[in-house]
């Protein structure tokens, strides 16, 4: 059974935690005093022993294409390596959504493949595609 969305739990979390939480978090995306949208990620078990990041982005219809989407991913990355000691962070998308990929790429994530059947929407299973960025990766003066 699908669960209906609970939009009045979205509404309280500002008031009960900032929107900041030891498993995950929503930052808004701002440029002046335009808000452009919103980025998020969740803890993603990879190990037993460990975690990574799972992050996704939203920016607001009116301004997509706009090359936000690509120039957001980059501070996320900085923050959540800056802000926890997690090796590694994955985005995934549909693989009919080229403008995310497209981002993604630009932003220095490395495309790691195609996942079969991986994601349901609108009433189809729907094959995505895995992103990552590793600590590693980041250039070695901007390493934490
Ligand atoms: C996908 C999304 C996050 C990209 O953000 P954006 O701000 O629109 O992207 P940018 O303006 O930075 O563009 C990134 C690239 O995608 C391309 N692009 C943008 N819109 C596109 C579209 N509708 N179709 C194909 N390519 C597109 C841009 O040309 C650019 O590529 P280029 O540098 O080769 O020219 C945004 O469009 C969006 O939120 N879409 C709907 C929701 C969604 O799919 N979210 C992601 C969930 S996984």
């Amino acid at each position: 059974m699908v669960r209906p969305a609970r939009p009045h739990r979205h509404r309280r979390r500002p008031q009960e935690d900032g929107l900041l939480r030891a498993d995950g978090g929503v930052l808004l995306v701002v440029k002046g005093g335009d808000r452009i949208g919103f980025v998020s990620w969740s803890k993603a078990i990879i190990t037993r022993a460990g975690h990574c990041w799972e992050i996704g982005l939203i920016p607001a219809p009116e301004f997509r294409g706009r090359g936000y989407g690509t120039q957001a991913h980059k501070p996320l990355v900085r923050y959540l390596f800056d802000h926890s000691t997690v090796h590694r962070i994955q985005a995934g998308t549909e693989i009919t959504n080229v403008a995310e990929q497209r981002a993604l790429e630009k932003a220095g994530f490395t495309r790691e493949g195609v996942l079969r059947g991986a994601g349901f929407r609108a009433g189809k299973w729907h094959d995505g595609v895995r992103y990552s960025f590793l600590r590693s990766d980041l250039p070695d003066p901007e390493r934490p």
